[in-house]
């Protein structure tokens, strides 16, 4: 039987059932505390992404591996690593664990042909290719956790190769907001249509 869990399922074992977290390795045993450990490291892994990747990099999935081991290395031990386990969000059933290898590698030749991003492409094309790599990227949802916040980064580094403005992130934030981001999801995993997520990007990304 193939392994299923929702989210934060007690059967996984990358969870830690008594705390209610996922397992790391700062021993951290509060959400709160994780959440920030998690938001510090996201800082950094910008930073450090920001000046590592040209704009001229023609990005890859082992690239995204990289991001998102940046990103949460120092938290948990599968950063990087695909997912073995199938995981779920309210309505939704992401890739099955077995199929993530084969959707990467599809994933990879999508990233390839879309960057490097450049500046002298519409504005329209360029958040049209954003929202199309960050929706694939989403429905497959590689990795255990921080599938949302290692997207979101590649769709910035993205946006920086075309010489556009970062999202308008505190726009994220709102709840609004992210029903209209959830639902643009639903829409790209259900029916593979990018129109919703392409014009959700486009206010969250004004024209430079
Ligand atoms: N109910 C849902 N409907 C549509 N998309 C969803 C839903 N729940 C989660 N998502 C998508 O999955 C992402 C969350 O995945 P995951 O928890 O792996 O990433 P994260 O970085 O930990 O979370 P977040 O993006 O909330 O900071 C969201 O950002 C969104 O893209
Ligand atoms: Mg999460």
């Amino acid at each position: 039987m193939t392994a299923s869990s929702n989210k934060y399922s007690a059967n996984d074992p990358a969870f830690d059932a008594e705390h209610g977290v996922l397992k790391n390795m700062l021993g951290l045993t509060s959400e709160a505390a994780l959440l920030h450990a998690e938001s510090e490291a996201l800082i950094a892994a910008y930073e450090e992404a920001a000046l590592g990747y040209s704009e001229l990099h023609t990005f890859t999935a082992d690239d995204v591996c990289r991001l998102h081991k940046l990103f949460l290395g120092g938290i948990f031990e599968w950063a990087g690593m695909y997912r073995t386990i199938d995981i779920s969000s309210p309505g939704i059933r992401w890739c099955h664990a077995q199929y993530i290898d084969q959707e990467m590698a599809r994933f990879d030749t999508l990233l390839r042909a879309a960057t490097p991003l450049s500046p002298n492409l519409p504005h329209d094309e360029i958040i049209t290719k954003v929202a199309e790599i960050h929706g694939e990227f989403i429905a497959i949802h590689p990795f255990r956790d921080g599938n949302g916040r290692t997207g979101r980064m590649l769709a910035n580094l993205m946006l920086m190769q075309a010489e556009c403005p970062p999202f308008r992130m505190e726009l994220f934030d709102t709840a609004e907001m992210q029903e209209k981001y959830f639902a643009a999801i639903r829409d790209v995993w259900a029916n593979v249509d990018y129109t919703k997520l392409t014009r959700l990007f486009a206010e969250l990304v004004p024209k430079p």
